[in-house]
């Protein structure tokens, strides 16, 4: 019997993650939670980040998965060691794949990152960075209001391209030759940014940085029947679902909602 792959985000910007995996791994069985419910983790306290993501790791080990993917920048910059507490399966976070694309990409070793407000405050990416190159200068800051933009459809819109703007005037003087896109959302605004950033600076897309990480897990050719899809979510399903298809090439099929019990969410399925 396969095995699935679990995959948890916050909500919905995971999507971006899970549709790499998917485009890389068309035979894997994949599982996927949102947790509707408590999204954003971003502004919210360490504590709070990793109590919900070992609520949601724990969610997914109940599904017999083999490896856990963990799309949210947030909750990979706090929650990591705690998470490998849980369980022997390997646990993939976005930052690890993400430093390690933006360090073989710059030349100048001049690399920017941006993301959530919880992702820049942990300096996650900037120790990455340093442990793989001691020579690279970093540059972080903050977008909070793109995740807004994302959720609300306006991606390529001239509100967009404004708040661009302002928040990535801090890179103008920086000379950076790198830049990463360090939350699950913003490659939803990579046309908007790569516009700002200007044609000089590469965007390193964490989503897609994961999937070629997972081939070292992954024998990709394992399997001849194309893998299954389950999505679950913790509140407004109905929302997920809309914003699901304008991410996703496929409209989610199998969508359930749980709920949170006693600090476990419960399937009724399982
Ligand atoms: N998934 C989060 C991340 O990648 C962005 C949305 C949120 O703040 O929860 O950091």
């Amino acid at each position: 019997m396969k095995q699935p792959i679990g995959i948890f985000d916050s909500g919905v910007g995971g999507l971006t993650v899970y549709n790499s995996i998917r485009k890389h791994f068309p035979y894997e069985d994949l599982i996927y939670f949102g947790d509707t419910a408590r999204v954003p983790y971003g502004p919210k306290s360490p504590n709070t980040i990793i109590d919900y993501s070992l609520q949601n790791a724990r969610f997914l080990l109940q599904h017999n998965i083999k490896i856990l993917v963990v799309a949210c920048n947030t909750s990979s910059a706090y929650a990591l060691p705690h998470l490998s507490n849980l369980s022997d399966i390997p646990i993939i976070s976005v930052i690890d794949p993400g430093a390690r694309q933006a360090v073989t990409l710059s030349q100048k070793s001049r690399i920017g990152v941006i993301g959530t407000e919880g992702t820049i405050r942990s300096g996650a990416y900037t120790s990455e960075i340093l442990k793989l190159n001691p020579q690279t200068q970093i540059w972080a800051v903050a977008c909070p209001l793109f995740v807004p933009i994302v959720e609300e459809g306006w991606q390529d819109s001239q509100v967009a391209y404004d708040i661009a703007n302002h928040y990535l005037s801090f890179f103008n003087d920086k000379e950076i030759d790198v830049l990463i896109l360090g939350c699950t959302h913003y490659p939803l605004l990579k046309n908007t940014i790569q516009q700002v950033i200007g044609s000089s600076v590469t965007l390193v897309d964490s989503a897609e940085a994961i999937a070629n990480y997972l081939c070292d897990y992954v024998d990709r050719d394992r399997y001849e029947v194309p893998g299954k899809d389950r999505f679950f979510v913790s509140d407004n399903e109905d929302k997920f679902a809309r914003l699901a298809e304008r991410i996703l090439v496929n409209h989610p099929s199998y969508l359930k909602r749980v709920r949170l019990y006693e600090s476990w969410f419960v399937d009724s399925t399982v």
